[in-house]
């Protein structure tokens, strides 16, 4: 692949691919000293016109330790405040040679749409509802070396479903590596046509969790809502937020996911959250660097092996 745009177009192998790499890069990380050289001499631009803690900090740590010189635009603080479009600040950028650019924007389909107007690699960390495949593929390596498999695993992705691109992207990816997939949410966030997707919908919490091996909850995405229907906090933890009495219907050994950034006591118990015999939470947070690594080390792999001429 040229860039990384969505899991859509990944087959089984590369995925499989990518997560052995992404492994090496775990144990690199925990050493003391971290570095290797498979960016060295390469620059990596990241452009997030969407708030982040997670995926930016781990790019730019991903990028640091593989040798690339990294820059973070400030987005607030660049000529698209003063109406410069999302293409020509690309364009711009792409005249001052980049080998990688890391974008995360509010539209679906914005990341693409720049990947065509530039020479260089782009991932996608994140567009509107659409896609975050670097989130997908962290989710993929936590619950591999949680479960010790990625295949015939009972996954159930709770909460606002219609809004989330990393339910999008763990759908596309788990359905790809042939698990069985539950959404559970109230209707009202679920996209139309999901059924579509070979996955089951459960609108009960108890009966979608139960023997579930992983339990992915999910942000409410109120920032997307346009104004529709938005449910009360209350009366959503109630009936959709995990708690110890839910997570009873999940297997005994099954493992508690969330994407962050995280509401406790709205989609999840805060003292559930930080439970490190269920909750698998900040090892999501750990692979994101090493996915990202990962990531750009093959990206950049593709990149040295195109004809010079090309990429000049
Ligand atoms: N999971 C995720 O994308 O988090 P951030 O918005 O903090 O990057």
């Amino acid at each position: 692949q040229r860039h990384l745009l969505g899991i859509d177009p990944l087959r089984p192998d590369e995925i499989t691919t990518l997560l052995d790499l992404a492994d090496q890069y775990v144990t690199l990380s925990r050493r003391r000293d971290k570095h290797a050289n498979a960016l060295a001499g390469l620059t990596q631009v990241n452009m997030f016109f969407e708030n982040s803690t997670r995926t930016q900090a781990s790019f730019e740590i991903a990028g640091k330790r593989l040798g690339a010189d990294v820059m973070n635009m400030s987005m607030q603080a660049s000529s698209i405040k003063k109406g410069e479009t999302l293409i020509d600040t690309a364009m711009t950028l792409n005249a001052m040679h980049p080998d990688l650019l890391v974008v995360r924007h509010p539209q679906s389909g914005a990341v693409a749409l720049l990947a065509q107007k530039v020479n260089c690699a782009v991932l996608n960390a994140g567009d509107g509802r659409h896609e975050h495949p670097t989130q997908a593929l962290l989710d993929a390596l936590t619950i591999r070396r949680a479960k010790g498999r990625l295949h015939r695993l009972t996954i159930a992705i709770c909460g606002d479903i219609a809004h989330s691109r990393v339910a999008r992207s763990n759908i596309l990816l788990l359905h790809k590596m042939e698990n069985r997939i539950r959404l559970v949410g109230p209707r009202t966030l679920m996209p139309a046509g999901i059924d579509a997707f070979g996955v089951e919908v459960y609108e009960d919490m108890n009966e979608g969790l139960k023997d579930a091996d992983v339990v992915m909850m999910l942000r409410l995405q109120k920032e997307r809502m346009d104004g529709g229907f938005i449910p009360s906090e209350r009366e959503y933890y109630h009936r959709f937020g995990l708690d110890g009495e839910k997570l009873a219907r999940a297997k005994p050994d099954a493992i508690v996911m969330h994407p962050g950034p995280m509401n406790r006591g709205v989609e999840i118990d805060g003292t559930l959250a930080d439970d490190i015999n269920r909750s698998v939470i900040q090892d999501q947070v750990e692979m994101g660097v090493a996915v990202r690594m990962a990531a750009m080390d093959l990206l950049a792999r593709n990149l040295r092996a195109r004809p010079k001429e090309i990429v000049a």
